[in-house]
C-alpha cells in the first residue's frame, strides 16, 4: 500500500516537473540535396545526444519561410536560434528582433552579409577554399592539353555556397589561360536541376564540353544522367568535378562518371549543440568556426573511403 502511494506521488512529481533543457530553434534550408539531409541528421542526432530540445522548421528554400520560422521562435522565447541560410542578403531586420528579444543566434553552414553584431557566430565550411581545390584539380587533370571548355553548374542563386564556390573556382581559371568556362548554369543544388541546366546547355549547342564543375554532388549526377544518355562519356570524355562527397558520389567513381569531389562535411550537430551550450552559459564562441579537414576524393581513393562513408 505504502510502496504504491509513494508511486503514485513520484509519478504525480513528475508529470508537473518542468523541462530543464536548452530549447534550440533550428531552421533548415530544405532537401535538395544527400548533404543537406546528412546535416539534418546530424543536427538530430547531437541535439538528442546532448539533451537539448530542438524546434525543427523546413524553409523547403524560400527566404520568406525562414524568417516566419525565426519570428515564431522569438515568440516562443527559444534559448537560442541557429539556421543555416538559403540566401546570403536581407537578414538584418529579423536578426535586430532576436538580439532585441535578448535571443543569440548561431549560423550554421552558410553565412549571410549582415552586421556581425547582429549574431553570435557562424560554423561552416570555407566554400571559396572549396572551389579553388576544384579548379586546382581540374588544372592539373588536364596538364599538356590543349584549350579546355568547362561547364560550371551553379548552385541557387544567391546562396553562399553558390557565390563563394564560383569566386574560388574562377579566381583559379583566371590564371590558366588554356581554361575556358563555356558556360555557367544555376542548378538549385539538385539532381533535377542538375539535370534540367545540362540538358538546356546541350539543347542550346555549345562548343566542346571536355569538363563540368558541378557546385555540389546531386548536380553532377543529374549532369551524368544527361551526358551518358546523349553518349558523352561523363568520367572519360567530359571530366567532372564536384564538392561534398557524398557516399553515392563514391559509386559514381567507382563506376567510372565521376571524377573528383572535393569534400564538405555536413556532420555540424556536435559543433553546433557545443556553440549552443556556450552561449546558454554566457560564453561567446568564436565569431568564425571553419570546418576542417576537407579533402578532394578521386576515382583512385574511391574505393577505400566508400568502407568508411557515414553519409
Ligand atoms: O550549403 C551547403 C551546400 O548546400 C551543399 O554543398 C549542398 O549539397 C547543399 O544543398
Amino acid at each position: 500500500m505504502l510502496s504504491l502511494s509513494l508511486s503514485i506521488l513520484l509519478v504525480a512529481c513528475s508529470r508537473h516537473e518542468p523541462d530543464q533543457r536548452i530549447v534550440l530553434g533550428f531552421s533548415q534550408v530544405g532537401t535538395e540535396s544527400a548533404w543537406r539531409k546528412a546535416n539534418t541528421a546530424s543536427i538530430q542526432s547531437a541535439a538528442a545526444t546532448s539533451n537539448i530540445k530542438l524546434l525543427f522548421a523546413d524553409a523547403d528554400q524560400k527566404q520568406e519561410n525562414q524568417i516566419a520560422a525565426i519570428r515564431d521562435f522569438i515568440d516562443q522565447k527559444v534559448d537560442v536560434i541557429a539556421f543555416s541560410p538559403v540566401i546570403a542578403t536581407g537578414w538584418d531586420e529579423v536578426l535586430a528582433e532576436a538580439k532585441a528579444a535578448g535571443i543569440p543566434v548561431i549560423l550554421t553552414d552558410r553565412g549571410v552579409t549582415a552586421d556581425p553584431s547582429l549574431y553570435a557566430g557562424f560554423l561552416g565550411s570555407d566554400f571559396v577554399e572549396e572551389g579553388r581545390k576544384a579548379a586546382r584539380w581540374l588544372v592539373g587533370e588536364f596538364e599538356g592539353s590543349d584549350t579546355v571548355n568547362i561547364v560550371q553548374l551553379e548552385g541557387a542563386p544567391g546562396a553562399a555556397p553558390a557565390m563563394d564556390r564560383r569566386r574560388g573556382f574562377e579566381e583559379v581559371i583566371a590564371q590558366h589561360p588554356r581554361f575556358r568556362i563555356v558556360r555557367s548554369e544555376p542548378g538549385g543544388f539538385s539532381r533535377e536541376g542538375g539535370k534540367a541546366a545540362m540538358a538546356s546547355i546541350l539543347a542550346s549547342g555549345s562548343p566542346p564540353i571536355h569538363a563540368v564543375f558541378a557546385h555540389n554532388d546531386d548536380m553532377a549526377f543529374g549532369a551524368i544522367e544527361v551526358l551518358d544518355d546523349k553518349g558523352l562519356k561523363p568520367g572519360q570524355a567530359v571530366r567532372i568535378v564536384s564538392v561534398d562527397a557524398v557516399h553515392e558520389a563514391f559509386e559514381a567513381m567507382i563506376a567510372g562518371k565521376l571524377n573528383a569531389t572535393v569534400e564538405c562535411n555536413p556532420l555540424l550537430g556536435p559543433q553546433l549543440m557545443t556553440s549552443v551550450t556556450e552561449v546558454v552559459a554566457g560564453r561567446p564562441i568564436a565569431k568564425r568556426i571553419v570546418v576542417d579537414e576537407e579533402a578532394v576524393f578521386t576515382a583512385e581513393t574511391a574505393r577505400q573511403i566508400i568502407q568508411t562513408r557515414k553519409y
